[in-house]
């Protein structure tokens, strides 16, 4: 039937182009078990209430039932001619079982009925997503807990400043990763209520039951307002933002990973799986998948931009502007999947170049603040010790000598409060394991975050 649709409008290509300009259903088919949900829930709901009769309902959700069969089976065709997803379900319907399919629609609208299907849909969707974030944190985890005799440099404006372990490092991205996952469960909580019963925009005339419908669809509960149920794209937005800030976290993680495989900083090792080689370069093996991913995450904000841009100024209630909120929630959707499911299995491939962080460590005087605080122990104010230790690389940086290297006699030139003990300050060990209150880089801190975060990590997957 769609088909002969399509070719009657052949003879009036203006309306064609009309039809296909504001249809929908090219790029809304992933909707299509959640509108049949939508509908059957809405269906059994009507009969409950006596607005249909239970003959009728029922009719309509085994007519349902064998068209989600056909659409898995992919035996239907979408047509263009009917514009979205919801009329070409109810199409199917009502060719499929006569004219009963037509009393689906009662008291509702496809207002209401797509702001119902997209709820349902994302709420999939998240689930799926917050298995994929805990699939990262457990890959941060796992290097953490692999590697807890690792040091590195840590950097601030990308100079080296203190030791850490790269444990710790790994440790920085799960905290990121945590947040980013209470945001995700926040905003599937707050938009989990049914829409459905707001009609065009006013409500509707029929007795009907949104509580019991909620229950069924496993919404918390139901909206407040009909204007607002059919007009509001917060929950695209909150997902789009989330996953801006999220991006940001990967493309973080992302530009660290290319610098650390580099040639000129070797402390990692990608997997030949997640590289790929250079046309005429033949010894190129480009960290590709990380700069997509960073290269994705500008796709990302765009989405979120979009969104925002789309919904400014818009006056109640629903208006056609609104169709355009999918594309970009649903790029958002496959783009944030996407780079979490590689960049787990990525890291968890990951191989460490232990020896050359710790040479990198041991570079750039990384020391130089654990001798400050040597000398502040001693008794000497923080800003003389600064001084004095300033002095001190400075000589070492002419002599050509490391801060461990130097002589007591050599350190005792710069200051008196000196003592033999100073070369149990000045290893990498030392200066790291010093730092033991909660969230420092001490291994005895770092194994007591790890614990904690496999403790919360069980927890969520008990929860969720
Ligand atoms: N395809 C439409 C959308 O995505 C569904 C709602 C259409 N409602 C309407 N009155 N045209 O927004």
């Amino acid at each position: 039937m769609s088909q002969k649709l399509w070719g009657g409008r052949f003879t009036q290509p203006t309306d064609k182009f009309v039809e296909e300009f504001t249809a929908s259903i090219g790029f809304e088919q992933r909707l299509a078990e959640y509108d049949i949900r939508g509908s059957q829930a809405h269906a059994e709901m009507l009969g409950r209430q006596g607005i249909i009769s239970t003959e009728d309902a029922q009719q309509i959700i085994d007519g349902l039932d064998a068209i989600r069969v056909d659409i898995e089976a992919g035996r239907i065709e979408f047509s263009v001619a009917l514009e979205d997803i919801h009329m070409n379900v109810e199409a199917r319907l009502t060719e499929r079982i006569g004219a009963v399919g037509g009393r689906l629609h009662t008291g509702r609208s496809r207002n209401d009925q797509v702001a119902v299907d997209v709820r349902l849909y994302l709420r999939d969707e998240i689930d799926t997503v917050l298995d994929y974030l805990d699939k990262l944190e457990d890959a941060l985890l796992t290097q953490a807990e692999n590697h807890l005799d690792v040091i590195m440099p840590g950097y601030t404006h990308l100079q080296t400043a203190q030791p850490v372990l790269y444990a710790h490092h790994m440790l920085a991205y799960r905290e990121m990763i945590a947040r980013d996952r209470s945001r995700l469960v926040d905003l599937r909580r707050r938009f989990n209520v049914l829409p459905l019963g707001a009609g065009a925009l006013a409500g509707t005339t029929f007795p009907i039951d949104r509580e019991w419908v909620a229950q069924k669809l496993g919404f918390d509960g139901v909206t407040r307002n009909s204007l607002d149920s059919v007009s509001d794209r917060d929950f695209a937005i909150e997902f789009c933002s989330f996953s801006s800030i999220l991006m940001m976290h990967l493309s973080r993680l992302a530009e660290e990973l290319i610098l650390w495989s580099s040639a000129d900083f070797h402390f990692i090792d990608l997997s030949d799986a997640f590289c790929t080689g250079s046309s005429i370069m033949p010894q190129k093996k480009n960290p590709d998948v990380p700069e997509l991913v960073r290269g994705k995450t500008g796709r990302v904000y765009g989405n979120l931009m979009a969104l925002l841009t789309l919904m400014k100024s818009l006056p109640l209630a629903y208006n056609k502007d609104m169709q355009e909120d999918k594309e970009p929630l649903f790029d958002t959707i496959d783009t944030v999947k996407g780079s979490l499911k590689i960049f787990a299995d990525m890291i968890a491939e990951m191989r460490v170049n232990a020896g050359t962080m710790r040479i990198a460590a041991a570079r750039g005087f990384s020391t130089a603040t654990d001798v400050a605080d040597y000398c502040v122990r001693k008794g000497l104010p923080f800003r003389q010790a600064h001084e004095v230790v300033g002095k001190t690389v400075r000589y070492c940086v002419e002599t050509g000598k490391d801060i461990p290297e130097l002589s007591l006699e050599e350190f005792r030139t710069f200051s008196e409060l000196i003592e033999a003990d100073i070369y149990d300050y000045v290893t990498l060990e030392a200066s790291v394991n010093a730092r033991k209150a909660t969230g420092g880089t001490a291994r005895e801190a770092v194994e007591r975050e790890i614990a904690r975060a496999r403790g919360q990590r069980q927890e969520n997957s008990s929860c969720v």
